[in-house]
């Protein structure tokens, strides 16, 4: 059988270790996720799915435990190698997408590559390919203010895939969609899937971890995987 595409070994973060206030939000969490499978991070709020899926997304590092992404030991990595990695096999959809209000849809989108040399014909080239496969093509222009919550929520899906990556991660990504647009998501969710991608969703919304194209629920509790 193939490597799964990640894996986390007994993954602990502890925050203000020592201390008076030490917290710890995820504790020994071990899982592996298959190439090609959609797999959602279920847990009531507080239960480290947040926590844990930053450390897989390369955003804060663990204080014990191993991530292996694609081969990589992304945890021992320094700092600049686990951004390189990151960059390359990671996309990252953030609950308040992050993205940059007074700037166009394209520009937005664009934005990851820009550090990466690729050249500005090839950028744009990319760009369109994703706008039109998220049905964004005819908002290309527009400022991202100007844009509703859920055409919001695709741009920043299109900026997390423009890099090529293959393991896409997105942190309660229906919290601000209605009914309708939580299907939607979901529908580009499966379509991204057929394509080959590899998902994983934090999500407490039944909407989503019901939903046929989710392969495997992990639980959290209390910062430990539970089932
Ligand atoms: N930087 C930090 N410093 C101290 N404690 C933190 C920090 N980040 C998170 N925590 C704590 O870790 C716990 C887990 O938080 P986390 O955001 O991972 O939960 P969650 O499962 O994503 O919750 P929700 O469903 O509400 O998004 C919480 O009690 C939180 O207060
Ligand atoms: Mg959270």
């Amino acid at each position: 059988m193939e490597d799964p595409i990640l894996k986390t070994v007994n993954v602990t973060k502890i925050y203000n270790q020592g201390k008076q206030n030490e917290v710890v939000p995820v504790r020994n969490a071990s899982l592996t996720v298959e190439e090609g499978t959609a797999v959602v991070l279920q847990g009531p709020s507080g239960s480290g799915k947040t926590t844990l899926l930053s450390m897989i997304g390369c955003q804060i590092k663990p204080t014990y435990g191993e991530i292996v992404v694609k081969g990589k030991q992304v945890s021992k990595l320094p700092e600049k190698f686990a951004n390189l990695h990151k960059r390359e096999h990671i996309g990252f959809v953030f609950q308040q997408f992050h993205l940059i209000s007074d700037l166009s849809v394209l520009d937005n989108i664009i934005l990851p590559l820009l550090p990466s040399g690729i050249p500005p014909g090839e950028r744009k080239c990319r760009a369109e390919e994703l706008l039109e496969e998220f049905e964004l093509m005819p908002r290309k222009q527009f400022k991202v203010k100007d844009l509703s919550g859920g055409e919001q929520q695709r741009v920043a899906i299109c900026r997390s895939l423009i890099n090529g990556c293959s393991l896409l991660l997105a942190d309660e990504p229906t919290a601000h969609l209605d009914g309708q647009l939580t299907i939607e998501f979901l529908k580009y969710m499966t379509h991204l899937k057929e394509k080959g991608y590899t998902i994983l969703i934090a999500s407490h919304d039944p909407a989503v971890f019901k939903n046929g194209m989710v392969d495997r629920i992990i639980e959290m509790n209390s910062g430990e995987i539970v089932s």
